[in-house]
């Protein structure tokens, strides 16, 4: 698949216009805070999922004085054998078309257009608290099932209801007894996103040790697994875990087992990376994850994702961008740099600069 253009309106700080790439190779340059990962953050939102950069919708639309205008973006791309059109209007929260045709949920987009993303904070991924952790896997597995995410949101709601009640049942005994519907309702919704991240991972590591291997020197074996906070995360796993931790959940007024409570961990040669990685390590573990998360998108979609390159090329050693751009070679790809410099040996495709916001096609690149 290939974006054809994309158009924006009120978006961060681009000045309202429209950008048309190459199908190939795209490379965006300038200087710092220009707005260059503002335009590769619009097409990616075309994947249905949340931002890269972890921030809120509402930081997405333009910061101007006076009246606050929705942003808009517009996108036509090629997939499935044909023209299409998307379409996103952000304000607080987003809502989305495709093909001019209302979205339930703008996650739904991810079924029509897939992108990956590698980006100087994707090592945080695996450095960094579970919680990130498992918002990767949240989006991830939304973009490929819409069911996903509607679990999800059941879930977080009986979470909510029982972590409310949780500190009122102190008062009111007989709230007990609405404890166990709540209970049941989190051990149901709770085992079916358990049981896809599972999955997932274990799909992920299909692909990981071959590309892992690839990226380090072949002598460690990668292995990437789940952590469950309950048992072995089935139904009755948790409704027996949330049972025996109501006592503990009651003095802290928060539900302490569950899938918002799992994580998964990356193990090299049976340690985890976390602790034990070397920097180089916890870089070749973090790309083979986003490599994988790549062949996994593309057996989904029986097409290539686009792949967008924030700000890595001057940041990865020689070895591992060339790994890289091997590996999506024949894909689109959008190239975010300071200095065009590192991309000039990539032969085909165009040139784009960046200036406050202003994007200008370049002479370079064929
Ligand atoms: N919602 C917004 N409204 C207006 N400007 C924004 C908004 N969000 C970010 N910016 C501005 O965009 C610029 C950063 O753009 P960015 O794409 O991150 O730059 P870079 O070219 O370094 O990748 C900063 O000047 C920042 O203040
Ligand atoms: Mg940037």
């Amino acid at each position: 698949m290939y974006v054809k253009k994309l158009c924006y309106e009120n978006f961060r700080n681009l000045k309202d216009g429209c950008f048309e790439p190459d199908p190939g190779i795209n490379v965006i340059f300038g200087d710092n805070a220009q707005g260059k990962t503002n335009l590769i953050e619009g097409l990616w939102l075309f994947s249905g999922q949340k931002s890269f950069r972890k921030v809120k919708d509402a930081q997405l639309v333009k910061l101007q004085e006076g009246e606050i205008k929705p942003a808009r973006l517009q996108m036509e791309f090629f997939a499935a054998g044909r023209a299409q059109t998307a379409e996103l209007h952000i304000q607080n929260r987003r809502t989305a078309q495709l093909n001019q045709i209302p979205l339930p949920a703008p996650a739904a987009l991810g079924q029509s257009f897939c992108a990956v993303v590698f980006s100087p904070d994707d090592i945080d991924l695996l450095k960094d608290a579970p919680i990130g952790r498992r918002s990767f896997l949240n989006n991830a597995i939304s973009a490929l099932r819409p069911k996903y995410e509607k679990m999800l949101q059941l879930y977080n709601r009986a979470v909510q209801q029982r972590n409310a009640l949780l500190r009122d049942v102190q008062f009111h005994s007989e709230l007990t007894a609405l404890l166990d519907i709540y209970e049941d309702r989190i051990a149901k919704t709770g085992a079916y996103l358990t049981s896809r991240r599972k999955e997932y991972i274990a799909a992920l590591m299909r692909h990981i040790p071959e590309i892992f291997q690839q990226l380090s020197d072949g002598s460690e074996q990668p292995a990437l697994t789940y952590q469950c906070s309950a048992g072995d995360g089935s139904e009755q796993a948790l409704l027996q875990a949330l049972q025996q931790s109501r006592g503990e959940d009651t003095k802290t007024g928060f539900t302490g087992v569950g899938p918002h409570r799992d994580d998964f961990l990356f193990c090299i040669n049976g340690l985890p990376v976390k602790q034990y990685g070397s920097q180089g390590q916890l870089r070749s573990a973090v790309l083979s994850i986003k490599l994988a998360q790549a062949e996994l998108l593309k057996t989904f979609s029986g097409e290539q994702p686009i792949a967008i390159l924030d700000d890595v090329m001057s940041e990865l050693d020689a070895f591992r961008r060339d790994y890289i751009l091997n590996h999506i070679n024949g894909w689109q790809v959008f190239i975010t740099c300071c200095d065009p410099e590192p991309a000039d040996r990539l032969v085909a495709g165009a040139r784009f600069q960046m200036r406050a916001g202003v994007l200008e096609k370049t002479a370079g690149a064929t």
